[in-house]
């Protein structure tokens, strides 16, 4: 008898919608509404809703969270600075997951991973707090094996690995050393039994060698759907970026 063909395992896509709110808040009204955005992403086949309180609410804002948080059917993924002011929020919410992130006041976004390796020690109580509150907690990481070993050792469930390196990298053999330390940690980080996520800077050319790293059970991607939408629509963005990750994966 020959044994049924593996079926890869969906890759849950987690819409980050931050720059919804970005546009709204170049007017400062109400429009367009990062709410209605969520909803078309579930309608459009997002499996999760991912927003960063930032700070400085340059984006989102508490009063998003507060109607996100009541009103989507989706899991929510709470990006958040490690402060006593955003554990806080994320331990009023719950919301189904947080992840910690680096976070500086004068950078665009993102930048680097969490240096989880240097900071074991003031991410521990945080990390349990979070635990304790049933909430899933991830580390947003460099594909780095001294930064998986740290998650590990604070056993947190999940990482994400940052993929701006990638995406930013320009010449195809940068572009191939990048993929290939995802693809490098990705391995390590399963053999600790930790849950792979990754994403920034994912676009629809560059989705497909991430998508196709079998460890990967989550892409979050924000900014270029948001951007594209303006020329396709929301919905039309996240499916086609939906079939690159299912044709990546087939
Ligand atoms: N994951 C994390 C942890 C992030 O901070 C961001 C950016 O907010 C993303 C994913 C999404 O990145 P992008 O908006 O470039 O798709």
């Amino acid at each position: 008898m020959t044994a049924a063909p593996l079926r890869p395992a969906h890759l849950r896509l987690g819409v980050n919608i931050d720059h919804v709110a970005t546009i709204r808040n170049a007017r400062g009204g109400l429009h367009p509404c990062p709410l209605r955005a969520a909803e078309l992403a579930a309608a459009a086949g997002a499996d999760g809703i991912t927003i960063h309180l930032r700070e400085d609410r340059r984006h989102i804002t508490d009063a998003d969270l507060d109607r996100l948080a009541g009103a989507v059917a989706l899991p929510i993924n709470l990006e958040m600075a490690a402060t006593d002011e955003m554990l806080a929020i994320a331990l009023r919410h719950r919301p189904h997951a947080a992840c910690i992130v680096p976070e500086r006041r004068a950078e665009r976004t993102t930048e680097g991973g969490l240096d989880a390796a240097g900071l074991l020690g003031s991410l521990q109580p945080m990390v349990a707090r979070l635990r304790d509150a049933g909430i899933r907690v991830s580390l947003f990481i460099a594909p780095d094996e001294r930064q998986l070993d740290a998650a590990a050792r604070l056993g947190v469930p999940v990482v994400e690995l940052h993929t701006g390196p990638y995406a930013h990298a320009i010449t195809p053999d940068a572009i191939a050393a990048e993929r290939a330390r995802l693809a490098h940690a990705a391995q390590a980080g399963a053999a600790l039994g930790l849950e792979l996520h990754a994403g920034h800077g994912l676009t629809y050319d560059n989705v497909g060698p991430v998508a196709a790293l079998p460890q990967l059970a989550e892409l979050n991607i924000g900014h270029f759907l948001v951007g594209e939408a303006v020329f396709v629509g929301l919905d039309a963005a996240i499916r086609q970026m939906r079939a690159l990750m299912d044709a990546a994966r087939a």
